[in-house]
């Protein structure tokens, strides 16, 4: 199956570079490659883009140059990723979707960062999915699916097992978009899922080990959003 994973910053990055679950995920990619899957994967910034975001905003920086802050970020996650993939992965962070899905098609695993200013790099792998014409687009990040509310901040957030990809527009509308902003999936994301019909998961860190037999159909414990 061809598959664009994105591995959010808040687990490849939480507050420094979590190196475990770095080697976590490249064993996971290297078995899905054992199995012939296509894979495209994208990399937030996490923790550390925010906080030299925050830098530079003290600085007095516009939000395009924060945002291209934080695209640096993320393709330093990537670089990350790509030393523990070997020689599965080509050397450099791909910049475009174009040479990306080309090191796909060579058996390569392309691995990217963020891409232009006003977006993040969920926007980047709805992009990409939708570009490579991939099967299924798979979100990982801290929290373990989409809630009814912020799970960090609201005790009564309930987690959805499935959502349609309007009600997901619908929960992520309320935010304003700024560089560094904290969001489950970001608008653009969420408008391209819509757009392209793509299958969707988001899950926790945790089902990382478990990619394998969720692309073959296994249940999980995230959230799958589904066309509405
Ligand atoms: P992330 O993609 O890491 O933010 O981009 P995120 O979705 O909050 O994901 P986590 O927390 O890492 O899981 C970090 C920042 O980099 C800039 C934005 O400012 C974003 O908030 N960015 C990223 C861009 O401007 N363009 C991109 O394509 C990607």
């Amino acid at each position: 199956m061809r598959v664009t994973l994105c591995f959010g910053g808040s687990i490849l990055a939480p507050d420094e570079p979590d190196v475990a679950c770095i080697r976590e995920i490249a064993q996971a990619l290297r078995a899905l490659k054992s199995r012939k899957h296509e894979i495209l994967v994208v990399t937030g910034g996490g923790r550390p883009s925010r906080k030299y975001i925050q830098a530079a905003r003290k600085l007095k920086a516009s939000s395009t140059h924060c945002d291209l802050i934080g695209i640096d970020v993320t393709r330093l996650n990537a670089r990350l990723l790509i030393a523990a993939l070997g020689d599965l992965a080509e050397r450099e962070p791909f910049t475009t979707f174009e040479a990306a899905i080309r090191a796909m098609l060579k058996g390569k695993v392309p691995v990217m960062g963020g891409t232009m200013p006003g977006q993040t790099t969920d926007a980047v792998a709805a992009m990409l999915a939708s570009s490579s014409k991939s099967k299924l687009l798979v979100f990982f990040m801290d929290v373990d699916g989409v809630y009814t509310a912020d799970p960090k901040l609201d005790p009564r957030a309930k987690k959805l097992e499935t959502m349609t990809v309007q009600n997901l527009m619908k929960l992520v509308a309320v935010k304003k978009m700024e560089p560094g902003v904290s969001i489950v999936i970001d608008p653009v994301a969420a408008k391209l899922i819509q757009r392209t019909g793509i299958r969707t998961l988001v899950l926790g860190r945790h089902e990382v080990k478990r990619l394998q037999e969720i692309l073959r159909g296994a249940k999980h414990s995230g959230t799958t959003i589904v066309p509405g």
